[in-house]
């Protein structure tokens, strides 16, 4: 399918979810080796992040836990979000290495946010992993960013976890909007 059609909006094919598989072995592979005798903590953002996160961890081979965090809407404002929930995430983080899995880093501030509150709790260290990467929307500079899937151009994209007004999430591959 090379377009679809999501709520109102036209949509068309950006990347096959084969080339998202692919380039996700190479990122697990990677993390394998950089958190060889380790044992991190994975932590998806929701909701965007569950497709991700699950592809991801199956190329997972060394030792690891795995949770998830929800902010609430941060969008149209500068305000900072609030971390609403969390699952499965151990007591605390202090002492651990902490992998944040993102589907999307857009303007950059809800990692931003998410970055502060992890900080607080003194993990040994923190690395962000996200599938999406939209070099020319960041308006902020994330240190920690040291996995990427994928450099996007600056147009709002839906599937693969990522919605369209709360649809869209299910579509195996990645997709672009129509102007
Ligand atoms: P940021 O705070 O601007 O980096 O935005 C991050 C969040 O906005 C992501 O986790 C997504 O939920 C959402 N988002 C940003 N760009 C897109 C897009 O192109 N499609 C769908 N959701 C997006």
């Amino acid at each position: 399918m090379n377009t679809v059609e999501v709520a109102d909006k036209k949509f068309e094919l950006l990347i096959e979810n084969d080339n998202i598989n692919k380039r996700t072995r190479l990122i697990g592979i990677q993390m394998n080796v950089d958190y060889e005798n380790r044992c991190p903590v994975f932590i998806g953002v929701l909701n965007g992040s569950f497709l991700f996160m699950a592809d991801l961890l199956k190329e997972i081979e060394i030792p690891c836990e795995v949770g998830f965090i929800r902010v609430s809407s941060y969008k149209g404002t500068a305000s900072t979000g609030t971390v609403r929930e969390t699952f499965g995430l151990p007591d605390t983080l202090k002492d651990r290495d902490v992998i944040l899995v993102e589907d999307i880093v857009d303007t950059g501030f809800t990692l931003k946010y998410i970055l502060e509150k992890v900080h607080l709790q003194q993990p040994a260290s923190v690395r962000v992993c996200t599938l999406l990467y939209k070099p020319d929307a960041i308006q902020t500079q994330i240190d920690e960013l040291e996995y990427v899937g994928f450099e996007i151009p600056n147009e709002f994209v839906v599937g693969y976890g990522l919605d369209y007004n709360g649809l869209g999430r299910n579509l195996k591959d990645i997709y672009k909007a129509i102007p």
